[in-house]
């Protein structure tokens, strides 16, 4: 799992490398159609900006705790926190 701290102001969970090597290559530069960096919100979904309509789509089906990390957004300039998350959930 890896931790994220809430940015003031917000600013984008990519802040923890999701990608393992092969991922980095095959990754779709962020526009939400290539999955692999996906995770799973642990800890701090309060923290989180709301699934965008193309993770509404990409995620149809899978658990809400599973977010796009090039989606996400961390903090909303009010709240702090951390917020904790694994990579590659099954
Ligand atoms: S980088 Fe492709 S879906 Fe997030």
């Amino acid at each position: 799992m890896a931790p994220f701290h809430a940015p003031y102001p917000a600013g984008p969970a990519a802040q923890v490398d999701v990608y393992t090597t092969w991922n980095k290559v095959w990754q779709c530069g962020g526009v939400g159609q290539c999955g692999t960096c996906i995770v799973e919100v642990k800890e701090g979904a309060e923290l989180l900006s709301e699934r965008t309509a193309v993770e509404k789509k990409k995620l149809s089906g899978k658990p809400e705790s599973w977010r796009l990390a090039c989606q996400t957004l961390v903090g909303d300039g009010e709240k702090s926190g951390a917020v904790t998350v694994a990579t590659k959930p099954q």
